[in-house]
């Protein structure tokens, strides 16, 4: 079995500490095969929150793989977000295009669905360009037939109905659609701040998987993270809420490999 952990929106600077360092404990006394975090390190871009996303990063044990969020660009130094907008987060954290990992039966590809800046008023939302899924595509084909094929991004590329806040991805709905006619598992992603599993609805065979928050933002459920398993012939996924002292599972959901 795949064990996976799908962390989000921890935004440091406004972390939730407890819910973060029991989250963190939980990570350290378990054997995982990958932690993924999908964005919003920061709150505002600061050098002081990469430094602090980066000591927690490094603070884990085993491998992770981490994508920017639209958090993860400077805020308040607007030069620097036009010239270079994920030039801190590459110095603290990683390479902030596309980062993969390649275990035993499973392929992640993660890509970066945040903008410095966008012809719109509003520059949290998403994009996806079409060059993007041709690369993750391409890279997916050379991965092993009988891998888990996990797709890793921020913004989620479909709207989850009902959920407190949009996405808005420019190129998302195309994206899902090539991305699960390809034979992608799950695309995980983060920014509303709420768990949720929904099969993309012109194509049941993928799922969309979003993480909560971590951070003191919460929007409707507590703040908590993902544990995904993947068999043979099943993914389950349990949404793990913060009570204010424990983790307990808080939602769960299971849905057949095909
Ligand atoms: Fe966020
Ligand atoms: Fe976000």
């Amino acid at each position: 079995m795949i064990r996976i952990a799908h962390l989000s929106d921890i935004h440091f600077g406004d972390e939730n500490v407890p819910a973060l360092a029991a989250a963190t404990a939980w990570l350290n006394s378990q054997s995982l095969d990958l932690i993924i975090v999908s964005g919003d390190l920061t709150r505002f871009g600061e050098r002081g929150e990469f430094t602090a996303a980066r000591d927690w990063i490094e603070s884990l044990r085993g491998p992770r793989l981490v994508v920017p969020g639209n958090h993860d660009t400077p805020y308040f130094a607007w030069l620097e977000r036009l010239v270079s907008p994920f030039g801190r987060y590459e110095r603290a954290i990683g390479p902030a295009e596309v980062s993969t990992w390649t275990g035993p039966r499973l392929a992640v590809y993660g890509l970066n669905t945040a903008r410095g800046v966008q012809p719109r008023a509003n520059w949290s939302k998403g994009q996806i360009s079409p060059r993007q899924v041709d690369a993750a595509l391409a890279w997916f084909a050379q991965a092993p037939a009988d891998a888990a094929r996990l797709l890793v991004c921020h913004h989620p590329l479909t709207e989850m109905l009902g959920g407190p806040m949009t996405g808005k991805v420019w190129g998302g709905h195309h994206a899902a659609e090539r991305l699960a006619a390809a034979g992608i598992d799950l695309v995980l992603s983060g920014h509303v701040h709420v768990p949720f599993v929904l099969p993309y609805v012109f194509n049941e065979r993928c799922a969309a998987v979003g993480a909560g928050t971590l951070s003191t933002r919460e929007r409707g459920c507590p703040a908590g993270f993902n544990v995904i398993e993947i068999t043979a012939d099943e993914v389950r996924i349990v949404a793990q809420g913060w009570s204010g002292s424990a983790f307990t599972p808080w939602r769960s959901w299971g849905r057949p490999r095909t």
